[in-house]
């Protein structure tokens, strides 16, 4: 058994797919009663990539997580743990299992973390809590979404906000420590804002037959519902609880706002990153936004977004970055990161 230590972690790498069909509002326009403007204004989404018939989440994470490995000249050999973060698994007991075989990383113990569109920052949370009491040092964090499977593509009022994408960070044991301080919410009460609900079969409930009957005759097929949401409901629960969040990480390790070099917000919609850090008092000029190209990609919005921050050498040695997520649970999480070059 190793003995009890505290490490520290380092972001070491990181890693973004999407796939190649691109649909623009324009596109969207021809098929559901919106328009550029509706969507631009209300949300800053220009466009989105979803997934093709040919193509899974599983290829999706495992391109996202080959360019963290190249990045981080690592082996799949190398890692320790793999944590999937996504909602629309490819298998529903998960697909963090299809990723390790994908990738050949035989050596990594591998599972799913289901928190929708918070899952990224609480994996990256998780994995932080293994390498800390040195049980792993090397880490692979994904955070990938397909909800263009799960929208109603006749419903305007959500489909014009998803698109597809994987991100992949890799966190490994340093003697210098990027994660500052973090917190984890959920507000249960609240899980029907947002939501992509089992189904029971309607003759369950109106026909003559007992459940049991509806099993052996091979009438029950499982089936869920499309996504539902109240979006004036969970705008208003973004805008509100997130600098919340941002602010008692600050307060844990007494900085001030100010402190922020970036803010990397959930890629929900550009109105609540502007409003967020108009609450922070962060200028615009320091808050990561790719909405435009992705609309909502779920839990892969803040790993992409990093991924490009830190390729267009955005993300200094030293720099200070808040990140948080939230989304469906409700659930919203904060970490706190100073990233620290390594030398
Ligand atoms: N195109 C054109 N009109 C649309 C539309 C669309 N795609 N979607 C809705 N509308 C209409 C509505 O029907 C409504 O019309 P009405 O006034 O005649 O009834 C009008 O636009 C206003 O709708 P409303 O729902 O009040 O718009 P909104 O300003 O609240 O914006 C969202 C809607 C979804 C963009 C916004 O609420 C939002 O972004 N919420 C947060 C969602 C989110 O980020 N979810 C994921 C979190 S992880």
């Amino acid at each position: 058994m190793i003995p009890f230590t505290m490490h520290g972690s380092h972001i070491l790498s990181t890693g973004s797919a999407v796939p190649d069909i691109c649909i623009n509002n324009e596109l969207i326009s021809t098929v559901i009663d919106t328009s550029d403007k509706w969507i631009s204004t209300r949300t800053g989404i220009k466009e989105r990539k979803i997934i093709d018939t040919n193509q899974s989440i599983v290829d999706l994470a495992t391109l996202a997580s080959h360019e963290a490995l190249k990045k981080g000249l690592l082996k799949p050999q190398d890692l320790d743990l793999i944590l999937f973060a996504t909602s629309t698994p490819h298998d529903l007991f998960g697909s963090a299992s299809q990723l390790q075989n994908c990738l050949g990383a035989s050596n990594a113990a591998a599972f799913d973390i289901t928190a929708a569109c918070s899952g990224f920052v609480i994996a990256l949370i998780v994995a932080h809590q293994f390498i800390q009491t040195g049980i792993y040092k090397n880490i692979l964090i994904v955070g990938a979404d397909t909800l263009s499977q799960w929208v109603d593509w006749s419903d305007r009022t959500t489909c014009i906000l998803f698109g597809d994408g994987a991100g992949a960070a890799i966190l490994q044991r340093s003697l210098k420590n990027d994660i500052l301080s973090f917190e984890i919410n959920t507000n249960g009460h609240e899980s029907h804002q947002l939501s992509i609900n089992y189904n029971y079969p309607k003759n369950h409930c109106t026909g003559n037959d007992t459940y049991t009957e509806l099993l052996f005759n091979q009438k029950y097929n499982n089936q869920y519902d499309y996504l539902t949401m109240n979006g004036k409901e969970v705008y208003k629960f973004a805008v509100s609880q997130v600098p919340t969040s941002i602010n008692n990480c600050l307060q844990k390790i007494h900085r001030p706002a100010k402190d922020i070099t970036w803010l990397l917000l959930h890629q929900a919609n550009q109105r609540i990153l502007e409003a967020v850090a108009n609450k922070l008092k962060i200028p615009i000029h320091q808050v990561i936004s790719n909405i435009q190209f992705y609309g909502n990609t779920s839990a892969a919005s803040i790993p992409i977004a990093l991924n490009e921050a830190f390729d267009t050498g955005h993300i200094c040695n030293r720099d200070v970055i808040a990140i948080a997520g939230f989304g469906a649970g409700l659930t919203w999480g904060s970490i706190l990161i100073q990233w620290n070059a390594l030398e």
